[in-house]
C-alpha cells in the first residue's frame, strides 16, 4: 500500500488521534516533537535530543527552555541533572527562569536604566531599584520559534523581539541552537542581530543538581571556576567595579572546592549575596575564544559537568533565594537544590565602561557559545 493511502486509511480509523499526530509530525531524522501547552494563541512545542549513549535534552518553545536533562551516573544509571516541571502551567505561573534562555540582557542593570550613544533608555525595575534578566517579561518567557529540521540532535530557536520590548531599543532577532553530540556535549549558540545599537547578553539559566536527586542540596558538590577575579557588588548585587583577586577569600574555586565548605564563612561579600551570588571573571577571556569556564562534580552519583565557553563571565549563584515554594508548582525545590553556572556578560555593563562592552550595532552579529561536556567521575584509584 501506499504511505497516502495508509495515511487515509489511518486517518478514517483513528481521526481525532491522527490530527494530534499531525501537530507532532517531525520531519524524518529531526527531533521529536510533542505539544507542551498553550500561552494565548500560541501552541508551545517540547522537542527532545538524544544520543547514542541515551543523553536526553527535552527543550520547550516557552523561554526556549531547558525542561529536564538526563546523563549517566558512574554506573551508568541515566537520571535528570536539572530541575524542571512536567507541566507548562508552573513556567506559566512564573517560576524563576527554569532552565530558560535569559534576554535581552541577563543578569542586573543598576536602577533599571542605561545610557547608550547620548540617549537615556529606561527599563522596568523588577529587582529592588535594579532590572533583573531582561525585565518582567523577558526572553524566557517568551514563545520562540522552533526549526528542528536540520537532525534528531539539533534545535534552533528564534524569537525576535520588538524595538522598544521592554525598555530595549532596536529590534532584535535571537537565535539559541542546541547541539547534542555524540561526545556527550550539549552545544547551546546563540546568534543576534539588531536594527538599533542595543545592550544584548544571553546566557541559560538551568539550575543543575548532578544527583539527581532534587530533594538533595547542591552543597556536597565540588566546584572548580578557572577565574582569578571576580566582581564584587553592593548591597543590591550591582558590581562596585572593581576587579578583586579571590586569592584567600571564599571565591576562590581555582582549586576544586566543595560548596558547602566555605559558604558561609564570615565574608561580606557572601552576606550580601546570601550565599554564592556573583559573576566570575575567566581566565583568558580574550576576543571570541571557547575555553575551560567551570568543573561541577557530584562525588555521590559520580557525574562530573564540564563547562566551556566564549564568554567572558560566569555568574554561579547557589540558589540561595529558593525556598520550596514555586508559584504554582507546589512544594518543591528546596533551599540549595539546584545551582546555576550562568556564562555571560559582566553585570550592569551597560552603565560600566570598563567592563567588556555588550552593545551590538546594525550590521554586528552577536555570537557566543557555551559547551556542557558530561562525563563519569573516575574511580579513586585503589
Ligand atoms: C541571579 C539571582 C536570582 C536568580 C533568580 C540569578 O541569575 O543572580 O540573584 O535570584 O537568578 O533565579
Amino acid at each position: 500500500m501506499q504511505n497516502a493511502a495508509i495515511v487515509t486509511l489511518l486517518s478514517a480509523l483513528a481521526g481525532p488521534l491522527l490530527i494530534a499526530h499531525s501537530v507532532c509530525a517531525a520531519p524524518a531524522g529531526a527531533a521529536r516533537v510533542a505539544v507542551f501547552g498553550h500561552v494565548d494563541k500560541d501552541t508551545v512545542e517540547i522537542y527532545t535530543l538524544s544520543n547514542a549513549h541515551g543523553i536526553e535534552a527535552r527543550i520547550m518553545t516557552y523561554g526556549a527552555s531547558i525542561v529536564s536533562l538526563k546523563t549517566p551516573d558512574r554506573d551508568g544509571h541515566l537520571q535528570n541533572i536539572v530541575l524542571g516541571f512536567d507541566t507548562l502551567d508552573p513556567y506559566l505561573a512564573g517560576v524563576p527562569y527554569y532552565g530558560a534562555t535569559v534576554g535581552r540582557y541577563a543578569n542586573r542593570i543598576a536602577q533599571a536604566r542605561f545610557a547608550l550613544d547620548g540617549a537615556t533608555y529606561s527599563l522596568v525595575a523588577n529587582d529592588g531599584p535594579n532590572s533583573l534578566h531582561g525585565g518582567p517579561r523577558g526572553f524566557d518567557k517568551r514563545v520562540w520559534k522552533a526549526d528542528a529540521t536540520a537532525s534528531r540532535n539539533s534545535l534552533k530557536l528564534t524569537y525576535v523581539s520588538a524595538a522598544g520590548e521592554e525598555g530595549y531599543p532596536g529590534q532584535l532577532t535571537a537565535h539559541v541552537t542546541y547541539r547534542l553530540l555524540e561526545d556527550d556535549s550539549l552545544i547551546i549558540e546563540y546568534e543576534a542581530t539588531t536594527t538599533a545599537p542595543t545592550p544584548v547578553n544571553l546566557t541559560n539559566h538551568a539550575y543543575f543538581n548532578l544527583s539527581g536527586d532534587p530533594t538533595r542540596s547542591i552543597l556536597e558538590h565540588k566546584l572548580t571556576i578557572n577565574a582569578d577575579r571576580f566582581t564584587p557588588v553592593d548591597a543590591t548585587l550591582i558590581p562596585t567595579g572593581e576587579l578583586r583577586a579571590v586569592a584567600g577569600t571564599p571565591f576562590d574555586f581555582r582549586n576544586e572546592a566543595v560548596i558547602g565548605a566555605r559558604i558561609d564563612a564570615d565574608d561580606a561579600q557572601l552576606k550580601v549575596g546570601r550565599g554564592y551570588d556573583h559573576n566570575w571573571v575567566l581566565n583568558a577571556a580574550q576576543g571570541n575564544v571557547l575555553r575551560f569556564a567551570a568543573l561541577l562534580a557530584d562525588p555521590v552519583s559520580g557525574r562530573v559537568l564540564e563547562v566551556r565557553t566564549t564568554q567572558p563571565g560566569l555568574q554561579f549563584y547557589s540558589g540561595n533565594f529558593m525556598n520550596g515554594k514555586q508559584a504554582g508548582a507546589g512544594s518543591v525545590y528546596g533551599y540549595r537544590t539546584g545551582l546555576c553556572l550562568e556564562t555571560q556578560h559582566f553585570p550592569d555593563s551597560p552603565n560600566q565602561p570598563a567592563f567588556p562592552s555588550t552593545i551590538l550595532r546594525p550590521g554586528e552579529t552577536y555570537v557566543q557559545k557555551t559547551v556542557l561536556h558530561f562525563r563519569p567521575l573516575k574511580a579513586p584509584a585503589n
